[in-house]
């Protein structure tokens, strides 16, 4: 089978990312896009439309009238998902050979970006529940244990990033994380490709947008979670502590030289959906009736785990002896396509389209994998093998760039790693170039590979010595 003759496939629940599930949320005027003759959208960068760096064009007036209408400083549309505008919000903060602190577990993007530009990465650790198997979200006592033990001295941090929500849907309270980061006037870049929607949802008790909470930069992915097509993302830049001829700077050295006008005005179409009533009210009708669908399953005796972010439905198979990636080929072959499997647990993303139908077939299937399931033995997860403050023993952009050989991950204790292992999703990398292996990180990734066939038998590049 042809990519294009798979690309039709129906499914019976498309519960992954894009968020429009499968075109039934896109905004009107890109359907009518979509509906025109085949391809007479394609344009280049003709001068009416320009670039998202141009100071004229249709580009450049779509992003001044989104960023007036938040109240922002800029905005700049991408086109290479948040990992691209991510990666410039990284090089607009930080310089090489500088430091930004950050959480354990960012996006391989990040990794990436200080792998390119050589900035150091100070990663804290997070709480950990033996539970769900996911990290905690961040509480203010927390990162003022965190802070409080940094070395400001030993390291030039420059800046923090933060990710809120996680993949699962796990929010932080942003604004005084944020503060404790101004009080040392350190700017704040918050990865917030899980809540775009959270913008355009105040009144209706979800997590505040990290715009709200006073980020510096913010990212937003469109299609994760808003209405956008694959790829699409948006760069938000506020406040003084960011330069705005750097972040420009850093997009410019980033962006391709032809970006796709589909992606582009699916940005802007996305964005200004969100901004109409009618619409707006729809996509909330359907947010409500997400907060629905889990109370209804939960009253069915479903192990559902609840996070911040209504439109993710995530199933703690672990209490049954299931983990998360066998229930995720069941679903699969019975036609629930889900987003996010691990090892503890699975995760559907209900996306912006009515639901319809969801609750009765996923009883149905939870009670047919019960049945089937041989081991009904609780499942055991591995707490992640972190210190609270720790960093690579050499700079990830050296390690990146040294001579490496390739051997079995069960015989590296001691060396130095020149690869980043990071299976997808959800792209948390589990060892970044420049750490030191040893014994505990090697069992603990190795737990995780007993349920996840992309670890299993793994090898890792170590630096040669
Ligand atoms: C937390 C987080 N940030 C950033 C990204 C990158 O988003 P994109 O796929 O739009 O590049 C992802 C993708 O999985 C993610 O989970």
């Amino acid at each position: 089978m042809s990519i294009s003759s798979f690309l039709t496939k129906k499914f019976l629940k498309s519960l992954f990312f894009p968020a429009h599930n499968r075109g039934k949320a896109l905004p009107k005027k890109l359907i009518k896009i979509l509906n025109s003759p085949p391809g007479i959208w394609d344009l280049p960068e003709l001068p009416e439309i320009g670039s998202t760096l141009s100071k004229q064009g249709l580009i450049a007036d779509a992003q001044k009238s989104i960023s007036e209408k938040f109240n922002t400083k800029k905005c700049f549309f991408g086109v290479n998902g948040a990992s691209g505008l991510i990666q410039s919000g990284i090089i607009a903060m930080a310089n090489p050979g500088e430091c930004i602190l950050m959480p354990r577990n960012v996006h391989i993007s990040v990794i990436k970006a200080c792998a390119l530009q050589n900035i150091n990465p100070i990663f804290f650790d997070l709480e950990f529940s033996f539970v769900t198997g996911h990290y905690k979200p961040i509480s203010k006592e927390w990162f003022t244990k965190v802070f409080k033990n940094l070395d400001f001295e030993k390291n030039k941090i420059v800046g923090v990033l933060l990710v809120n929500p996680y993949y699962q849907g796990y929010a932080s309270d942003l604004e005084p994380l944020i503060e404790i980061c101004h009080e040392k006037n350190l700017p704040v870049l918050v990865d917030e490709a899980h809540g775009s929607y959270f913008l355009f949802c105040e009144n209706i008790n979800l997590p505040k947008s990290a715009l709200r909470s006073k980020a510096d930069l913010v990212v937003h992915s469109l299609h994760k979670s808003l209405n956008g097509l694959t790829q699409t993302a948006i760069i938000w830049l506020n406040g003084d502590l960011i330069e705005e001829n750097k972040l420009t700077r850093s997009i410019h050295l980033l962006q391709t030289t032809s970006p796709n006008s589909l992606l582009l005005s699916s940005c802007e179409e996305s964005l200004k959906d969100w901004q109409n009533k009618k619409r707006l009210d729809k996509f909330q009708r359907r947010i409500h009736e997400a907060k629905t669908i889990f109370h209804e399953l939960v009253k069915r005796n479903i192990p559902l785990i609840e996070t911040q972010d209504p439109l993710k439905i995530v199933l703690n198979t672990s209490a049954f002896g299931i983990d998360g990636f066998t229930a995720d080929e069941f679903f699969y072959r019975n036609g629930l396509i889900a987003e996010l499997p691990e090892k503890m647990t699975i995760t559907f993303c209900l996306g912006f389209t009515n639901q319809r139908g969801f609750i009765k077939i996923f009883e149905n299937l939870w009670k047919k994998l019960l049945i089937n399931a041989k081991n009904s033995k609780q499942l055991k997860v591995i707490k992640p093998p972190f210190k609270l403050i720790q960093s690579p023993e050499i700079s990830i952009g050296l390690a990146w760039t040294s001579k490496t050989t390739s051997i079995p991950l069960c015989e590296s204790s001691g060396k130095i790693s020149g690869d980043i292992i990071c299976p997808y999703p959800p792209g948390i990398p589990l060892i970044v170039p420049g750490e030191r292996i040893n014994t505990d990180r090697i069992n603990w990734i190795k737990n995780q590979s007993s349920y996840n066939r992309d670890l299993v038998n793994s090898y890792i590049r170590v630096l040669n010595t």
